[in-house]
């Protein structure tokens, strides 16, 4: 059964095999899901012509546009809309997958009341192919969106709300070379009044990519960096990727050698391949033991420099294995003493990787904290383990406009929390693109500007004043929101709803946003279209709501729903509309992190105690509705009762209502709301 792909041998020692099924959506026209794909699209497009869309957990070097191939990270899962129903199907394999989709009319001659007639009904129609396991589908019927998001989220389960500062904004590039490179970025950020939350190392952090481990000579004292940084209120995250270098004198390599945790190849030596540090061994991650394992080595008696400020970034975790078939690992290699081949659980690797990371810092807190944990791979249910993010995009506009339908299909399909490398990855953005590029992520959920390692330094503080100037409005534009974020990760945690939504999700009735991919809903009450062109003087945004729902521009300007409007833009501000009939919390105290103080010497609780506004939306009633959360920001204990959960209702005799919706709240806190703003009154 031995197959050759190019000069890699699969031996298949249990013989070829494959499972399949056909699901008909009837009655329905979209399809949506199945990431991770590079479409612009956000629904799916037939396949009759081209390949089907393929599921297998790649790093694929500069990943090519409206392309069916495969990415790195996979969720089996499509969603269905009509303006009736929204249903979904999860096909719960890890195996390679791959999946056509085709659109057509169902002509059905039916018996109708003592007549023969013909029916002519959409349908869409997939069909669903692995390469190995078992058939194990889920059938979910909504037939509401919300219904359908709480159904799905009790099969997988939901983001679970992470600590404030790993919503605000995050700067990381490969790489900050040494410890004074660290302090000048944090220095440049404060200088200019840039909020920044946390700081990122690459690769070249470690001993020569030995993960755990901090090179000596340029990050000779890790402890007092990550003091200093923890000093100016920020965080900061380091990679730690899954393979080890192959050297007896590392400890987590030999440590887990001789505790046999390593994958194995078909013959059942140890696997080895070429990754970063050269000759890499790879940690058995579906070995449940190894996990285990992988989870003790975040303890600061192993992980030695690090502190309770350093978070973690799982890269490579495909895996990605250099000189392996399409730079992955072989699927005859064996996982588990031998008992499971690659092949049967390549796409969940990744999953394994962040949870066991998950767990590491979970461990590493005494379950105190919540742990924030960056993984590249990913499958359904990643989302319980922190967040993802589209791996290695490019400057250019194209990538720009892909991220926002590559993120929305990400929150359709439970993996909230995610985001694009701000900029691109490869090559070097102009002042424009990098702008625009900090416009469109602030209203996404992860917020990171990362770069290549070739790239030339693109902190906002050293472009242009002009440029400069708008860069950072948008991230204060992003802490002045963070109060509704937060909200929103909270609601996400117990309602699995996403925090980038399609517009038909909040307008499920109206077709004419069904295959919209470039404006979205911020939960329920913003909605945004990126700039992804150059030199745009003007858009035509679509503001949906055919019963009466009214939008306010920026500047409190009004339109009605169910039309199209030109907007007139200048380089300083993207389209940005707030839906009539909605109440936003803000924090209008910017200051230079999420948890920083008015005094410089932090206390995380001085911030606890800024004050919020309420941002009073009217509707054509003169109503409106929403909500409030408030908790420590860092720690477990809401899930005691320690968080403030408030509804506020405008109503149209103009009096606010406000009721807690968690009666027995035991949180403490000397915050205030310190101003409404009542918009849109006697419109
Ligand atoms: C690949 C990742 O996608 C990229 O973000 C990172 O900078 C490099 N690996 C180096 O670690």
């Amino acid at each position: 059964w031995t197959e050759m792909f190019h000069s890699h041998k699969d031996t298949r020692p249990h013989g070829p095999s494959s499972v399949g099924l056909d699901v008909e959506f009837i009655g329905f026209k979209h399809l949506y899901g199945l990431p991770e794909h590079a479409h612009i699209n956000l629904h799916l497009l037939s396949t009759t012509h081209d390949e089907p869309y393929r599921l297998y957990n790649l790093d694929v070097f500069e990943y090519e546009l409206n392309n069916n191939m495969a990415l790195y990270g996979s969720v089996p899962y499509i969603i269905a809309h009509s303006a009736k129903w929204t249903v979904g199907v999860y096909w719960n394999n890890p195996t390679e997958t791959w999946v056509d989709v085709d659109h057509k009319k169902d002509e059905v001659i039916r018996m109708v009341m003592m007549m023969v007639v013909m029916i002519v009904m959409m349908m869409a129609h997939s069909h669903w192919l692995s390469e190995s396991g078992i058939i194990d589908l889920f059938i979910m019927l909504g037939p509401m969106a919300d219904e359908l998001f709480r159904q799905y989220a009790a099969l997988t389960g939901t983001t679970p709300l992470p600590p404030l500062f790993a919503i605000g904004y995050h700067q990381s590039r490969w790489n900050y070379m040494d410890e004074k490179d660290v302090y000048s970025v944090i220095l440049g950020f404060d200088a200019n009044n840039i909020p920044l939350d946390v700081l990122w190392l690459d690769i070249e952090h470690t001993d020569d990519k030995r993960y755990f481990t901090f090179d000596s000579n340029r990050f000779g004292n890790p402890k007092k960096l990550l003091d200093d940084v923890a000093l100016t209120t920020r965080k900061m995250v380091a990679a730690v990727d899954p393979h080890f270098k192959k050297d007896t004198k590392y400890k987590q390599y030999s440590n887990a050698r001789s505790s046999d945790l390593l994958v194995k190849d078909r013959d059942g030596n140890e696997y080895e391949g070429w990754c970063w540090p050269g000759s890499s061994a790879w940690l058995d991650f579906i070995n449940p033991e190894a996990r285990k394992f992988w989870s003790n080595q975040f303890l600061y008696h192993n992980y030695e420099g690090s502190t309770k400020d350093l978070y973690t970034w799982n890269d490579m975790n495909e895996p990605s294995v250099f000189n392996g078939p399409e730079i992955s690992m072989h699927r005859d290699a064996l996982h588990s003493a031998g008992s499971i081949e690659h092949r049967q659980v390549h796409n969940i690797y990744g999953l394994y990787v962040q949870r066991s990371t998950f767990e590491g810092h979970l461990l590493r807190s005494k379950n105190r904290t919540r742990p924030f944990v960056l993984s590249r791979s990913f499958f359904a249910g990643s989302q319980r383990y922190g967040a993802v993010w589209t791996g290695d995009n490019a400057a250019d506009w194209s990538h720009l406009e892909v991220s926002t339908s590559m993120l929305l299909t990400l929150n359709l399909v439970g993996v909230t929390f995610s985001g694009a490398d701000v900029g691109g990855f490869f090559r070097n953005p102009s002042a424009e693109l990098l702008t625009r590029w900090y416009q469109a992520a602030t209203y996404q959920p992860f917020f990171r500007a990362h770069a290549h390692l070739d790239t030339k330094r693109r902190e906002p503080y050293l472009f242009d004043r002009y440029h400069m100037t708008i860069m950072r409005e948008a991230i204060v534009s992003r802490y002045r929101l963070l109060p509704y974020w937060y909200l929103l990760f909270y609601q996400s945690e117990t309602s699995g709803m996403p925090l980038m939504r399609p517009l038909w999700v909040e307008f499920p009735e109206s077709e004419d946003t069904f295959e919209i991919y470039n404006t979205y809903m911020v939960g329920s009450s913003i909605l945004v279209q990126p700039i992804v062109k150059s030199a745009v003087n003007v858009v035509s945004v679509y503001l949906p709501g055919c019963h009466e729902v009214i939008w306010y521009g920026d500047s409190y300007e009004i339109f009605k729903g169910c039309q199209v409007v030109d907007v007139p833009v200048t380089l300083e501000k993207i389209p940005v509309f707030y839906r009539g009939g909605s109440i936003i919390p803000i924090r209008e105290r910017i200051r230079r992190s999420s948890s920083s103080s008015s005094s410089s010497s932090s206390s995380s609780s001085a911030a606890l105690n800024d004050p919020y506004s309420l941002l009073i939306y009217l509707d054509n009633k003169n109503e409106a509705d929403g909500y409030f959360y408030h908790d420590d920001f860092s720690t477990y204990k809401y899930r005691d009762g320690h968080f403030v959960y408030r509804n506020f209702v405008y109503r149209s005799n103009n009096t606010i209502v406000s009721r807690s919706l968690n009666k027995d709240s035991k949180f403490k806190s000397n915050s205030w709301i310190e101003r409404i703003y009542i918009i849109g009154l006697g419109q």
